[in-house]
């Protein structure tokens, strides 16, 4: 596998239905990864530049967007992501870990929902593979208890909605690329026994 990776770097992938606790695990593990030594830059999708924050308005709630745009504007701030200044593609190329809370898959699942899948799988098809995805996978009644004192909802923070991208997500990763290893993770267990089985299997990778 490591052969055939094009870049220096090792490219680690968290998802998972909202609440269920990727940004929990993308936090441990950098910090775990931090102790080593090893260069690591944590990020998220959507991002802080300036299509994640139109993002995080129509998110809101606040500014109203068709399903499609919406599918078009996650693809645009993916590619900012990936190919600006410093974004995912530099650092790999340097030999950076990029640990990534979100990328793609959250695309293929959760604007498959409302779009046609051949769209959305065709605005994401051209973007760089990860080495690995860790979907830490939870019902979304749980995740709902989790997310139910939160004081304000974004607009896929449904039950019924988060159980169809629970799906999609499971299907979607059936099929990821030859090079992407896939790992779903229960993510009804503690965050510290999940950080740890995300530790022992990143372990036998070349990827740390
Ligand atoms: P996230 O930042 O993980 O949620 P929060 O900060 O509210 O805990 O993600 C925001 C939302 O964006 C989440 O509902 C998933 C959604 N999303 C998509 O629908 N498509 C995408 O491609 C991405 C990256 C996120």
């Amino acid at each position: 596998m490591s052969q055939e990776r094009p870049w220096k770097g090792g490219f680690v992938v968290f998802e998972g239905i909202d609440g269920s606790g990727t940004t929990t695990q993308c936090r441990m593990l950098a910090e775990r990864v931090e102790t080593t030594g090893r260069e690591t830059w944590t990020t998220s999708e959507p991002t802080r530049g300036p299509v994640g924050r139109l993002l995080r308005d129509i998110l809101a709630g606040r500014t109203a967007a068709a399903p499609e745009t919406i599918a078009y504007l996650f693809a645009a701030d993916r590619s900012d992501h990936l190919h600006g200044s410093n974004g995912i593609i530099d650092r790999l190329e340097r030999g950076e870990l990029v640990v990534c809370d979100r990328y793609k898959y959250s695309s293929l699942a959760y604007q498959s929902v409302e779009n046609d899948c051949g769209l959305v799988s065709d605005l994401n098809r051209r973007f760089a593979d990860p080495d690995i995805v860790f979907f830490v996978d939870l019902p979304a009644s749980v995740a709902e208890q989790r997310i139910a004192d939160r004081p304000l909802r974004e607009i896929y923070e449904r039950t019924e909605f988060q159980e169809q991208v629970r799906s999609r997500y499971l299907e979607v990763l059936t099929n990821v690329g030859r090079n992407v290893r896939v790992e779903i993770l229960d993510g009804t267990e503690p965050q510290a026994a999940i950080a740890e089985k995300i530790w022992l299997l990143l372990g036998e990778t070349s990827i740390l």
